[in-house]
C-alpha cells in the first residue's frame, strides 16, 4: 500500500492518511466580515469528500488590520465563531476528521489601513508604509492571537496553525531583513523569535498548535535553513504538534530564489525533520502520488501538502487511492466511478 495512505499521529490526533491541504486563501469572505460563506462550505468539504486526511483552513486574521485583504476569513470576534463551526461540521462529515486553522496577522503585507510591522519597513512600493509597533502594541497582538485561538477551539477546530511564514507579521519579526529592533524583540534569533514564542505559549494551554515557517528568505542577510532549524527546534520545545515547511515571502523580489521545479522545497523539510521529533509537513510543487511517496519514503517529511493540485483536482486523493485498489476511502456514492 502507498505510504501516503498510512495513518499518522499529529499530537493526539490520528490522520487517516498523509495527504494534507495546506492553507490557501480564497478571499471569499465579504468586506471585513471575516465570515466563512457558502463558497467555503463547498470548497473545504469537497476536499474532505475527496479523501484529504488533514485540512488546514486558510490564513485567518486575528484582527481587522491583520487582514491581507478585506475578504479574508477572521476570528477577531465571537460573532465569527458560529460560521466557522458550521464549516467544521461540514468538513468532518467526510474523510477529514482533524482540522486546523491558520491564524495570522498580515503585518506590513496588510492592505487594510493602519498596517503594522516590527521596524516600519515597507514591503514594496505598492504597499502602504507600516507603523512600527511599540511594546504595548506587540503584547496586544499576542492577546489577539490568544483570543482567536479560544474562538478556534469554540468553533471545533482541532489545531491552530501559527502563520510564521511568508513575510507576514510573525515572519517579519523572525527575519533580520525586516526586524531592525534593538529591544527584546529584535537582534538575536532568540529575540526575533520572542513574538512567536509568546504567542505559542499563550495558545498552547488552549488548543494544540502547529507552526508554518519560511525555511529560507532567499535573500542575502535573511534567514537561512540554519536559522530555521533553530526556530523549528524551539517551536517543538514549546509544544508544537507539527512544523510546516514553506519558504520565501519576506522580500518582494528575492535574489536567491531556487529553480521552481517539482518538490523544490523538499530539502528544507528534510533539514527540519532532522532536528525535530514531531511530524513535518512538506510542500511545494508536489502534484503526483509518486512525488508524495518520494517525499515520505526519502525521509523529507511525514505529511505531504498538495496546494494548487487540490485546487485543480479536489478528488486527487481518490484517484491516488483508486490506483492502489484502496477504494474503501471513496464515498460509496462515488465508488462506481473509480
Ligand atoms: C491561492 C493560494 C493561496 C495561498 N494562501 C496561503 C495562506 O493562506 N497561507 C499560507 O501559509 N500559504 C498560502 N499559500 C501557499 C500554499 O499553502 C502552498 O505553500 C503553495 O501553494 C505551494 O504549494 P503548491 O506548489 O502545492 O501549490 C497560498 C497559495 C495559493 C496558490
Amino acid at each position: 500500500m502507498s505510504i501516503l495512505f498510512e495513518s499518522i499521529k499529529v499530537g493526539n490526533f490520528t490522520l487517516p492518511n498523509r495527504i494534507a491541504m495546506p492553507p490557501m486563501c480564497v478571499y471569499k469572505a465579504r468586506d471585513y466580515s471575516g465570515l466563512p460563506r457558502c463558497f467555503h462550505r463547498l470548497h473545504y468539504p469537497a476536499r474532505s469528500l475527496g479523501g484529504v486526511g488533514f485540512i488546514i483552513v486558510e490564513a485567518t486574521a486575528v484582527s481587522p488590520e491583520g487582514c491581507i485583504s478585506k475578504n479574508d476569513l477572521g476570528l477577531w470576534s465571537d460573532n465569527q465563531i458560529e460560521a466557522h463551526a458550521k464549516l467544521n461540521y461540514e468538513i468532518k462529515k467526510y474523510t477529514c476528521q482533524t482540522t486546523a486553522i491558520q491564524l495570522g496577522h498580515a503585518g506590513a503585507k496588510g492592505t487594510c489601513g493602519n498596517i503594522l510591522s516590527p521596524s516600519g519597513i515597507c514591503f514594496s512600493p505598492e504597499y502602504q508604509h507600516p507603523k512600527t509597533l511599540n511594546t504595548q502594541e506587540i503584547y496586544e497582538i499576542i492577546t489577539k492571537f490568544k483570543d482567536a485561538a479560544i474562538r478556534a477551539k469554540a468553533a471545533n477546530y482541532d489545531i491552530v496553525e501559527i502563520h510564521a511564514a511568508h513575510g507576514y507579521l510573525i515572519s517579519e519579526f523572525l527575519s533580520p531583513l525586516t526586524n531592525k529592533r534593538d529591544d527584546e524583540f529584535g537582534g538575536s534569533i532568540d529575540n526575533r523569535m520572542r513574538l512567536l514564542s509568546l504567542i505559542a505559549q499563550e495558545i498552547s494551554p488552549i488548543i494544540p498548535f502547529g507552526v508554518r515557517i519560511s525555511a529560507d528568505d532567499w535573500e542575502v542577510g535573511g534567514n537561512t535553513i540554519e536559522d530555521s532549524k533553530i526556530i523549528a527546534k524551539k517551536c517543538a520545545e514549546l509544544g508544537a504538534c507539527y512544523i510546516s515547511v514553506s519558504a520565501g515571502g519576506v522580500v518582494s523580489k528575492p535574489s536567491l530564489v531556487p529553480e521552481l521545479k517539482p518538490m523544490y522545497q523538499a530539502d528544507y523539510a528534510k533539514a527540519i525533520k532532522e532536528v525535530v521529533n514531531i511530524p513535518v509537513i512538506g510542500v511545494g510543487l508536489i502534484t503526483t502520488k509518486e512525488q508524495g511517496e518520494q517525499m515520505i519514503e526519502g525521509g523529507y517529511c511525514d505529511i505531504v501538502a498538495y496546494g494548487r493540485e487540490l485546487l485543480r483536482n479536489p478528488n486527487f486523493a481518490l484517484y491516488a487511492a483508486a490506483s492502489e485498489g484502496k477504494n474503501e476511502i471513496i464515498d460509496f456514492s462515488y465508488q462506481r466511478a473509480f
